[in-house]
């Protein structure tokens, strides 16, 4: 929480599409304890007008050298913006504004604040695929990279061009992931590397149906992020989920069944020091998945179901010098179950969740969390945040 306490950020929103998601980008640095000023280009004002930024940031926002709509003119400082920041963020960087910072052109506000800063400056990207894939925008960022700014690398989707590819502006969560790492200091996970296992996974039925749960990957996209934060590399084993995450650091490894995630697992797992499993994996799987779709018929069908591996009892039984962690969703006799998991799968510490505790469990974004060590003391949480619980968690690991 407030991982960002009277930081000073400076947002520069350049004339792009994604300039819309701003406003939403300034209350989520607020929220974490920044103060926010934002300086715009002429152009930025089509797609986000001053007036939203101003509200929500509760500064003037400037964008251009002589302030508007004034009897006496009066000289919007550009030298004074830049020393005010802790750090200065361009969010939306078209190409075009990435070419003038590239060649020190001045003809705008927010570039006269770029070349007078002395604090680090953060540029995400935004633009369509082939302009970013293009060798003048790479030039571009290379040369920013070598003057020592801080060029985030650029989603990959939906674009407002109708194609699909490189070039979406960061997500928020993402960008404010890197901003949070920027500013904290303490790293205990420097140089350790992190292993992840999030979301469900699907067993196939058939070509078109499968046995799954309602897990969302929410908190193991949490434990990825406070990992990134701690200053970890993270390999992330993820089941079917919408949640999003892009990081130099991390290595998303996507997996749809029990045996995928097993299987990749089984790759990385010696080079981890820490494993955590907050996956909810599919205990059991269809002994055989049909080749084409099963078609309806008068009578019940019954499908004959097989254990899938149990990837957390693998880590456990494998472990050297490492830690593993797991998670257990108990709905009665939690502790003791939690527990008798702890010892069965010999794990290091384990995280459990109750049914039974509204807010908490694997589809939401709240959890109520208990900690369990090695010894067998717990440690319980109120209904926290995924975030916060995340937090908590590598607090515990951390401590022992
Ligand atoms: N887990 C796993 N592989 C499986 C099943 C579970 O890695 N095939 C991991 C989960 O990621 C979680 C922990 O084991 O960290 C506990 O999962 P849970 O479903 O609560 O326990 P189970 O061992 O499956 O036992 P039960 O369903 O009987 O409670």
């Amino acid at each position: 929480m407030n991982a960002l306490r009277g930081k000073k950020i400076l947002l520069g929103i350049t004339g792009g599409i994604a300039a819309y998601k701003t406003p939403e980008l300034v209350r989520s640095l607020i929220k974490e304890g920044a103060e926010v000023k934002v300086v715009m280009t002429p152009s930025a004002k089509e797609f986000v007008t001053p007036l939203t930024l101003a509200t929500v940031s509760k500064n003037p926002v400037l964008s251009s050298f002589i302030a508007e709509g004034n009897d006496n003119p009066k000289w919007n400082d550009h030298v004074a913006l830049g020393l005010w920041a802790d750090l200065f963020l361009i969010a939306p960087a078209t190409s075009n504004t990435l070419s003038a910072m590239a060649h020190g052109r001045c003809n705008n506000l927010l570039l006269g604040v770029y070349l007078s800063a002395k604090c680090p400056v953060w540029v995400a990207p935004a633009m369509d695929l082939d302009m970013y894939a293009h060798p003048t925008t790479q030039k571009n960022i290379s040369q920013l990279t070598s003057y020592g700014n801080y060029v985030l690398p650029v989603g990959e989707g939906a674009l407002a061009s109708g194609l699909e590819g490189k070039g979406r502006m960061l997500e928020l969560d993402t960008i404010l992931t890197y901003i949070k790492s920027h500013f904290t200091k303490n790293k205990p996970l420097f140089k350790k590397t992190i292993l992840l296992t999030a979301g469900p996974t699907f067993e196939a039925i058939d070509p078109v149906r499968f046995i799954g749960n309602y897990a969302s990957g929410k908190m193991g996209f949490a434990l990825a992020k406070e990992a990134l934060l701690l200053g970890a590399n993270v390999v992330l084993v993820s089941g079917p989920t919408i949640e999003k995450i892009e990081h130099p650091d991390l290595t998303l490894i996507s997996v749809v069944s029990a045996e995928d995630m097993m299987n990749a697992v089984q790759k990385v797992f010696k080079k981890v020091d820490i494993a955590i499993a907050a996956a909810a994996v599919a205990d059991y799987k269809p002994i055989k998945s049909a080749v084409q779709k099963i078609k309806k018929s008068n009578g019940d069908l019954t499908l004959q179901l097989t254990h899938t591996p149990d990837i957390l009892a693998y880590m456990g039984a494998h472990k050297k010098n490492q830690k593993v962690i797991g998670f257990a969703l108990e709905t009665e006799n939690e502790l003791e179950n939690a527990r008798t998991k702890l010892l069965n799968k010999n794990l290091d510490g384990i995280v459990l969740n109750s049914l039974k505790d509204k807010g908490a469990g694997f589809s939401g974004s709240t959890n109520k969390i208990t900690y369990i060590h090695a010894d067998l003391t717990s440690h319980s949480f109120p209904l926290l945040s995924k975030e916060e619980c995340a937090k908590h968690i590598f607090e515990q690991i951390l401590a022992e």
